[in-house]
């Protein structure tokens, strides 16, 4: 029989896609330039199933992949973002895919290409994307599924992208996990919505993946304080992020951290984090983020805070040598009695922090819609970020109230609910701040995280100073307080007379 789906790429995510496609009862022809990777999802397939019968059937050519699935053919690209997604489709076209086709894009694509693909690909096939989030679980057990483009293959893919996809209880909000090959999770609502049209899906990943750096690195300068001004071991640092995940922290992200820091190094005997070298990598989906917000004028300076964060942590070789040179501050640090509150401080800058951190990636896909004329569900959105993708938090579940509350919401931070929860946790939060500034330990996505609360709340900031100054010496005209928006003056600074024009 002629199979549901073709697969194209079959690393990591590829064969975990197809094996999860498998699980939920579709048949699957997959294909990679490397036999050996065909070979070895067929051995698992086999291996799973205990059986010889696969579920899933090897091509040994675009041709035959193309031949191997039924009409209109969906072919899945999982193949690293950039110029192989190109060379493939290439590929497809030579082999005779159809303008009835659907290729779909399953890498971290960066959105305008995705843009562009679709515009160049018309009348040849249509190209489709769905951005995936949750690694290589996530991809075998249910991952987060960002799709868009042509509604017409949305609807062709939708039973095959909600089969597969990460489920919520849609009672407690939280993530049904289950990780067994063979017995895949049906019940629940599928982490897998409609974006938008091309591109959408995309930018929708990007945010998250900026998202997942802030809060990333929010966790890490939690940490930064507990190591070097409670000094407390990785062990105990790992029991205070436990308690943390039994309530508004609970997420995927402070658990896997616990895991981290309880991890031994079996070569040295020492806890395998203090081994690990202090040098971020990074694929360019948060600067992506970062680059994005300056571009549309939207402030995501925590998103931000965390990419440059990472920079400088890649200047390791620079670092040693500045420790050397550079003095720091005589701070105090906390005594054993003050251990206690310093925690929960962290606690509560870390939530805080967390809120802005969505609060500005939430904004900016509001202004990327605006620019590109999509329209966005965010309530949808935060639902299928809810279960999992790799910042799938209980945290999202808020968010998604938020958003059902009021589908027009300026900015998350003017919901009621986190009205109060800033409110309620804002000292601490800026306690945390100051006493780690004292102390000299770098918390730039907390303290980012909290100028923007600042600035956004506050009805004047000092850019009339600002207008002033640009007018001063380059005219560049200002509007007054007591005039109509839009009306422009300019003053003869460093004349006489100081004469004020209306201008235009
Ligand atoms: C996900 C992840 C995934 C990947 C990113 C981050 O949602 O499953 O975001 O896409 O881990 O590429 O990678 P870097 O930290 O290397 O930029």
């Amino acid at each position: 029989a002629l199979c549901d789906i073709g697969f194209v790429g079959l690393g990591v995510m590829g064969k975990s896609l197809t094996l999860n496609l498998a699980d939920n009862g579709y048949q699957v022809a997959a294909f990679d330039l490397d036999q050996g990777k065909v070979e070895g999802v067929l051995a698992q397939d086999r291996l799973e199933n205990k059986t010889d019968a696969t579920r899933v059937q090897g091509c040994e050519s675009f041709v035959d992949l193309l031949a191997k699935v039924k009409a209109p053919r969906t072919i899945v690209l999982s193949v690293p973002a950039g110029a192989p997604v190109d060379s493939v489709c290439r590929k497809l076209i030579e082999a005779g895919i159809g303008p009835d086709d659907t290729v779909v894009d399953t890498g971290n694509s960066l959105w305008s290409d995705t843009v562009r693909r679709e515009k160049m690909y018309d009348g040849l096939f249509m190209f489709f994307s769905t951005a995936v989030s949750g690694g290589e679980q996530g991809a075998r057990f249910g991952p987060s599924l960002m799709p868009s483009g042509d509604r017409r293959a949305w609807e062709r893919i939708k039973p095959m992208w909600q089969a597969i996809a990460a489920k919520v209880d849609p009672k407690t909000g939280k993530p049904i996990e289950r990780a067994e090959p063979g017995n895949p999770v049906t019940e629940g609502e599928p982490c897998a919505e409609y974006i938008g049209p091309n591109g959408a899906g995309h930018y929708v990943k990007m945010v998250h993946n900026g998202i997942e750096y802030a809060d990333m690195q929010l966790i890490c300068e939690a940490y930064h304080v507990m190591r070097d001004a409670l000094q407390m071991s990785p062990k105990e640092i790992a029991a205070v992020f436990r308690e943390w995940n039994q309530g508004v922290l609970d997420s995927y992200l402070i658990e896997i951290s616990a895991e981290v820091l309880e991890e031994m190094d079996s070569a040295t005997d020492a806890p395998l984090v203090d081994v690990i070298l202090d040098r971020a990598g990074q694929k360019g989906t948060g600067m992506w983020t970062a680059m994005s917000s300056l571009e549309l004028a939207s402030p995501a300076p925590t998103i931000t805070a965390a990419v440059y964060a990472r920079a400088m942590s890649a200047l390791k070789s620079e670092r040693v040598h500045a420790a050397c040179i550079l003095l720091g501050p005589q701070g105090e640090k906390p005594s054993e009695a003050e251990k206690a509150a310093t925690i929960a401080q962290l606690h509560d800058a870390l939530y805080c922090s967390k809120i802005c951190a969505y609060a500005q990636g939430f904004q900016l896909m509001a202004s990327a819609a605006r620019a590109n004329g999509w329209t966005l569900d965010f309530a949808a959105i935060a639902k299928i970020w809810r279960a999992g993708c790799i910042i799938r938090a209980v945290f999202l579940q808020k968010i998604t109230d938020a958003y059902v509350r009021n589908e027009d919401l300026a900015n998350l931070l003017l919901d009621p609910f986190f009205v109060d929860e800033i409110a309620t946790h804002q000292m601490n939060w800026r306690k945390a701040i100051a006493n780690a500034t004292v102390l000299g330990i770098p918390c730039g996505a907390f303290s980012s995280a909290l100028a923007y609360y600042d600035s956004y709340r506050l009805e004047t900031l000092p850019a009339n100073l600002l207008q002033g100054q640009r007018d001063y010496f380059g005219a560049h005209t200002f509007e007054r307080t007591d005039a109509p928006a839009g009306e422009m003056y300019h003053v003869e600074w460093g004349t006489a007379e100081r004469a004020m024009h209306k201008m235009g």
